[in-house]
């Protein structure tokens, strides 16, 4: 047998898993699908849809060279050479960001508005070690606000968004976490600290944090060896290299937080492993004892030089994104009924079975979702798959229903029968269906 590849996995309906953990059961996903859609509708989102591949230069330049994702976690290839061109470097999206902030240049979406508002949803891929909550293809549902305003109102809408699909979706046990990671001006100064403070103890670090050191010192707070940790834990915060401008950008973003009654804890350790982040980050995580140790739902935040970064003109931009598996491992197994069909029509002999056919077809172009069974069957034996297929009614025609112009109208759930004129059979089932 073949099976999917390492850490990742089907997402089934529920009704053909064998699995009892709902974690991977697609009517959860929809649900969540759904409910972002439309709050997204509601702020004035609108989609986009970019490629699941990108050139792998978008991330290194967009992501950061240094970061776990663009080192580590990328699937990366390079393609075969075609007739035109010689075969270019590849890459697995890992991330929807860099790709937006591509489309917005390509496009330039700045000749038609102010600010482009942007939704994706879709798999992003990265290469990291399987567990509960991570895998290799994941889904996130992110938002992009590229455009003119830095103003710290656009911080805390998409914040609000986002807060408000988890709350919606049943998520309980939600914490936000908040910081600031400063502009240009503070982010220098904040690496020149942490050079000075590491100077004298760079044997003492773990090797990528020795090269980090060099390159993309921020990235060593990102750092997991057990080595590194009492010399981070030693670092000054952020929040002491901020400028006048960054500072009052934070304390807006607070106050407006505030004024919105969501809670949140400032994290001043938090620095998220992306290098376009400036100014506002976030990340929301749940409490929820099913969702285990990857309890990060959510993350995002400001990022007003990636656009210049990628070759694009000076641009302001905030967004988020959340990672759908993990969300769906929150919510309580009841919490989403998977759909049903309505109605589950029976036929009994050769001349039903071809009436059959005409009332499960007008039951659909009524909008009822109606299944129809063609192997012919004992009642006892039909009634038996309606209801293992979760059916609220079945229809019952025989030679006797046909005769007389009166179908059997059996509602599943109940358990209860009556019989229903066969030109207001349909609105019978709508009736009941109520
Ligand atoms: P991120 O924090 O790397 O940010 O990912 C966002 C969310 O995706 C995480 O909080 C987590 O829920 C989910 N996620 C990440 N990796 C995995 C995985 N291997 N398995 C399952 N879920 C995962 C970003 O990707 C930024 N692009 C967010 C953003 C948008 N910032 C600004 N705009």
């Amino acid at each position: 047998m073949i099976r999917t590849a390492a850490y990742t996995r089907d997402l089934l309906p529920a009704s053909l898993s064998n699995d009892a953990d709902a974690s991977a059961f697609i009517h959860r996903f929809q649900l969540v699908e759904r409910i972002a859609q439309d709050w997204f509708r509601r702020y004035g989102f609108q989609e986009i849809r970019t490629p699941i591949f990108e050139r792998t230069e978008l991330f290194a330049r967009g992501v950061g060279a240094e970061t776990d994702i663009v080192t580590k976690e990328m699937y990366t290839w390079r393609d075969r050479a075609g007739d035109d061109r010689e075969g270019e470097s590849l890459t697995l999206r890992p991330e929807s960001t860099a790709p937006v902030a591509r489309a917005y240049i390509q496009h330039q979406m700045w000749k038609h508005v102010e600010t482009a508002r942007l939704y994706y949803i879709g798999p992003q891929f990265r290469r990291e070690r399987g567990q509960r909550g991570r895998y290799r293809q994941f889904f996130q549902i992110g938002a992009e606000v590229l455009g003119s305003s830095d103003h710290p109102a656009v911080d805390v809408e998409g914040i609000e968004l986002v807060m408000g699909v988890l709350a919606e979706a049943g998520v309980p046990d939600l914490e936000l976490r908040l910081n600031t990671v400063g502009n240009a001006a503070s982010r220098a100064a904040f690496v020149a600290a942490i050079r000075a403070a590491l100077a004298n103890h760079l044997d003492a670090l773990s090797e990528d944090s020795r090269r980090r050191y060099e390159t993309n010192p921020l990235r060593i707070l990102d750092s997991k060896a057990e080595q590194d940790q009492p010399l981070i834990a030693a670092l000054p915060p952020i929040q002491d290299f901020l400028d006048d401008e960054c500072r009052t950008h934070f304390d807006t973003v607070r106050r407006y937080l505030d004024a919105a009654d969501i809670p949140y804890v400032v994290d001043a350790r938090l620095v998220r492993g992306l290098d376009y982040y400036t100014k506002t980050v976030f990340e929301i995580v749940s409490h929820a004892p099913s969702i285990g140790s990857q309890n990060a739902l959510a993350g995002g935040g400001r990022y007003d030089g990636l656009v210049e970064t990628l070759g694009g003109p000076p641009t302001r931009g905030f967004g988020f994104a959340l990672g759908l598996d993990r969300v769906v491992l929150t919510l309580p197994a009841d919490r989403v009924p998977e759909d049903r069909p309505a109605l589950f029509v029976i036929h009994l002999g050769e001349v039903a079975f071809e009436r059959a056919l005409g009332l499960v077809r007008e039951a659909r172009r009524a909008g009822l979702s109606a299944l129809l069974d063609p192997t012919p069957r004992s009642l006892k034996s039909a009634l038996r798959l309606a209801n293992k297929l979760g059916a609220r009614f079945a229809l019952i025609l025989g030679d006797t229903e046909l005769t007389s112009g009166q179908w059997v109208l059996r509602d599943l759930a109940r358990a209860e029968q009556t019989t229903v004129p066969a030109d207001t059979w349909l609105h019978h089932v709508q009736t009941l269906r109520g």
